[in-house]
Protein backbone atom coordinates (compact mmCIF):
# COMPACT_ATOMS: atom_id res chain seq x y z
CA UNK A 1 0.00 0.00 0.00
CA UNK A 2 2.94 1.97 0.99
CA UNK A 3 4.68 1.31 -1.92
CA UNK A 4 1.99 2.35 -3.88
CA UNK A 5 1.04 5.59 -2.55
CA UNK A 6 4.75 6.51 -2.62
CA UNK A 7 4.50 5.58 -6.24
CA UNK A 8 1.58 8.01 -6.91
CA UNK A 9 3.47 11.10 -4.92
CA UNK A 10 6.60 10.74 -7.57
CA UNK A 11 4.11 10.26 -10.80
CA UNK A 12 1.93 13.74 -9.27
CA UNK A 13 4.99 15.20 -8.92
CA UNK A 14 6.63 14.67 -12.42
CA UNK A 15 3.49 15.96 -13.83
CA UNK A 16 3.21 18.91 -12.07
CA UNK A 17 6.69 19.95 -13.62
CA UNK A 18 7.32 21.64 -16.45
CA UNK A 19 10.06 21.61 -18.51
CA UNK A 20 10.82 25.55 -19.66
CA UNK A 21 12.05 25.98 -23.43
CA UNK A 22 14.70 28.42 -22.01
CA UNK A 23 16.70 26.84 -19.32
CA UNK A 24 15.95 23.22 -20.27
CA UNK A 25 15.76 22.92 -16.80
CA UNK A 26 13.11 20.85 -15.14
CA UNK A 27 10.71 22.70 -12.24
CA UNK A 28 7.60 22.40 -9.72
CA UNK A 29 5.25 24.47 -11.14
CA UNK A 30 6.30 28.23 -10.37
CA UNK A 31 3.24 30.29 -12.74
CA UNK A 32 1.59 32.10 -9.31
CA UNK A 33 5.43 33.32 -8.82
CA UNK A 34 6.04 34.09 -12.44
CA UNK A 35 3.32 36.15 -13.34
CA UNK A 36 3.08 39.96 -14.25
CA UNK A 37 0.60 40.67 -11.12
CA UNK A 38 1.71 43.78 -9.68
CA UNK A 39 3.62 43.09 -6.87
CA UNK A 40 3.15 45.35 -3.33
CA UNK A 41 5.70 48.21 -2.19
CA UNK A 42 7.20 48.37 -6.34
CA UNK A 43 6.98 51.74 -7.84
CA UNK A 44 4.22 52.38 -9.67
CA UNK A 45 4.11 51.83 -13.24
CA UNK A 46 5.50 53.71 -16.01
CA UNK A 47 2.56 55.95 -17.63
CA UNK A 48 1.73 53.95 -21.09
CA UNK A 49 3.47 55.60 -24.22
CA UNK A 50 1.64 58.61 -25.46
CA UNK A 51 -0.30 58.77 -22.21
CA UNK A 52 -2.33 62.17 -21.37
CA UNK A 53 -4.09 63.40 -17.91
CA UNK A 54 -7.96 62.92 -18.75
CA UNK A 55 -8.36 66.08 -16.78
CA UNK A 56 -5.69 68.11 -18.20
CA UNK A 57 -2.91 70.42 -16.30
CA UNK A 58 -4.10 71.80 -13.73
CA UNK A 59 -3.31 75.76 -14.06
CA UNK A 60 -1.09 77.31 -11.46
CA UNK A 61 -3.07 78.70 -8.33
CA UNK A 62 -1.13 81.28 -6.33
CA UNK A 63 -1.92 82.16 -2.44
CA UNK A 64 -3.70 85.28 -3.68
CA UNK A 65 -5.78 83.66 -6.05
CA UNK A 66 -9.75 83.90 -5.02
CA UNK A 67 -11.90 80.71 -5.35
CA UNK A 68 -13.28 80.42 -9.06
CA UNK A 69 -16.07 79.85 -8.31
CA UNK A 70 -18.64 81.71 -5.72
CA UNK A 71 -19.86 79.51 -2.19
CA UNK A 72 -23.30 78.02 -2.42
CA UNK A 73 -25.30 75.78 0.59
CA UNK A 74 -24.42 72.75 -2.03
CA UNK A 75 -20.81 73.66 -2.06
CA UNK A 76 -20.60 74.27 1.61
CA UNK A 77 -22.18 70.49 2.13
CA UNK A 78 -19.77 69.04 0.01
CA UNK A 79 -16.78 71.05 1.56
CA UNK A 80 -18.34 69.70 4.86
CA UNK A 81 -18.04 65.78 4.37
CA UNK A 82 -14.50 65.95 2.38
CA UNK A 83 -12.90 68.19 5.93
CA UNK A 84 -14.75 65.61 8.20
CA UNK A 85 -12.69 63.25 6.15
CA UNK A 86 -9.50 65.10 5.09
CA UNK A 87 -9.02 67.34 8.05
CA UNK A 88 -10.85 67.29 11.13
CA UNK A 89 -8.71 64.46 13.25
CA UNK A 90 -6.12 67.12 12.41
CA UNK A 91 -7.41 70.83 12.75
CA UNK A 92 -11.05 69.87 14.69
CA UNK A 93 -14.64 69.81 13.71
CA UNK A 94 -14.66 73.37 14.82
CA UNK A 95 -11.42 74.17 12.77
CA UNK A 96 -9.26 74.85 15.61
CA UNK A 97 -6.28 73.04 15.56
CA UNK A 98 -7.40 70.33 18.40
CA UNK A 99 -8.29 67.35 16.47
CA UNK A 100 -7.51 64.23 17.98
CA UNK A 101 -4.13 63.99 15.93
CA UNK A 102 -2.94 67.17 16.98
CA UNK A 103 -2.24 66.01 20.17
CA UNK A 104 0.12 63.24 18.66
CA UNK A 105 1.62 65.93 16.08
CA UNK A 106 3.03 69.52 16.49
CA UNK A 107 -0.67 72.03 16.81
CA UNK A 108 -1.94 72.10 13.48
CA UNK A 109 -3.06 75.75 12.24
CA UNK A 110 -6.58 77.51 13.93
CA UNK A 111 -8.28 77.70 10.88
CA UNK A 112 -10.22 80.32 12.70
CA UNK A 113 -7.54 82.63 13.76
CA UNK A 114 -7.22 85.86 12.03
CA UNK A 115 -4.26 85.24 9.81
CA UNK A 116 -6.58 82.63 8.23
CA UNK A 117 -10.00 84.99 8.32
CA UNK A 118 -7.89 87.64 6.24
CA UNK A 119 -5.94 85.58 3.74
CA UNK A 120 -7.10 85.13 0.39
CA UNK A 121 -8.83 81.79 -1.07
CA UNK A 122 -5.53 80.92 -2.54
CA UNK A 123 -3.46 80.52 0.94
CA UNK A 124 -5.91 77.73 2.38
CA UNK A 125 -6.15 76.34 -1.38
CA UNK A 126 -2.83 75.70 -1.89
CA UNK A 127 -2.06 74.44 2.14
CA UNK A 128 -4.19 71.77 0.75
CA UNK A 129 -2.57 71.03 -2.55
CA UNK A 130 0.52 71.22 -1.30
CA UNK A 131 0.95 70.39 2.52
CA UNK A 132 2.94 71.96 4.94
CA UNK A 133 5.84 70.84 7.31
CA UNK A 134 4.26 68.03 8.66
CA UNK A 135 0.71 68.48 7.01
CA UNK A 136 0.73 65.95 4.12
CA UNK A 137 -0.16 67.27 0.46
CA UNK A 138 -4.10 66.15 -0.24
CA UNK A 139 -3.53 67.22 -4.06
CA UNK A 140 -3.88 63.03 -4.41
CA UNK A 141 -6.97 62.82 -2.72
CA UNK A 142 -8.87 66.09 -3.68
CA UNK A 143 -9.14 67.07 -6.91
CA UNK A 144 -9.03 70.79 -7.62
CA UNK A 145 -12.60 71.49 -7.45
CA UNK A 146 -13.06 69.56 -4.25
CA UNK A 147 -10.36 71.45 -2.57
CA UNK A 148 -12.32 74.59 -3.12
CA UNK A 149 -15.49 73.25 -1.96
CA UNK A 150 -12.97 72.55 1.23
CA UNK A 151 -12.09 76.32 1.24
CA UNK A 152 -15.85 77.22 1.15
CA UNK A 153 -16.45 75.25 4.09
CA UNK A 154 -13.74 76.35 5.94
CA UNK A 155 -14.72 80.17 5.16
CA UNK A 156 -17.95 78.82 7.20
CA UNK A 157 -16.11 77.76 9.64
CA UNK A 158 -14.14 81.01 9.86
CA UNK A 159 -18.09 83.36 10.03
CA UNK A 160 -20.66 80.77 11.79
C1 LIG B 1 -1.95 65.20 9.58
C2 LIG B 1 -2.60 66.36 10.11
C3 LIG B 1 -3.22 67.36 9.16
C4 LIG B 1 -4.20 67.16 8.21
C5 LIG B 1 -4.86 65.86 7.82
C6 LIG B 1 -4.49 68.46 7.65
N1 LIG B 1 -3.70 69.40 8.22
FE1 LIG B 1 -3.68 71.37 7.78
N2 LIG B 1 -2.09 71.65 9.00
C7 LIG B 1 -1.53 70.70 9.82
C8 LIG B 1 -0.37 71.25 10.51
C9 LIG B 1 0.50 70.53 11.51
C10 LIG B 1 -0.26 72.59 10.06
C11 LIG B 1 0.82 73.62 10.44
C12 LIG B 1 1.82 73.70 9.31
C13 LIG B 1 2.70 72.45 9.25
O1 LIG B 1 3.55 72.26 10.13
O2 LIG B 1 2.49 71.61 8.37
C14 LIG B 1 -1.36 72.80 9.11
C15 LIG B 1 -1.59 73.99 8.47
C16 LIG B 1 -2.70 74.26 7.70
C17 LIG B 1 -3.04 75.56 7.14
C18 LIG B 1 -2.19 76.83 7.28
C19 LIG B 1 -1.16 76.90 6.17
C20 LIG B 1 -0.30 78.15 6.22
O3 LIG B 1 0.30 78.47 5.19
O4 LIG B 1 -0.20 78.80 7.27
C21 LIG B 1 -4.22 75.42 6.48
C22 LIG B 1 -4.97 76.52 5.75
C23 LIG B 1 -4.62 74.04 6.62
N3 LIG B 1 -3.67 73.36 7.37
C24 LIG B 1 -5.79 73.51 6.10
C25 LIG B 1 -6.06 72.14 6.07
C26 LIG B 1 -7.20 71.58 5.38
C27 LIG B 1 -8.29 72.39 4.71
C28 LIG B 1 -7.09 70.23 5.52
C29 LIG B 1 -7.96 69.16 4.92
C30 LIG B 1 -8.16 69.22 3.47
C31 LIG B 1 -5.91 69.94 6.32
N4 LIG B 1 -5.32 71.14 6.63
C32 LIG B 1 -5.47 68.67 6.70
C33 LIG B 1 -1.96 69.40 9.97
C34 LIG B 1 -2.91 68.79 9.16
Amino acid sequence: MWRYSALLLVVFLLASCERYPSGGDVRIRRDMVDQPSYRPQKDPLPLAEGAVPTIGVEPPVTREASSPAAATPASITQGQKLFVIYCQHCHGASGRGDGPVARKISRPADLTARKYLEARDGLIYNAIRNGGVIMPPLSEALAPAERWRVVDYVRKLQRP
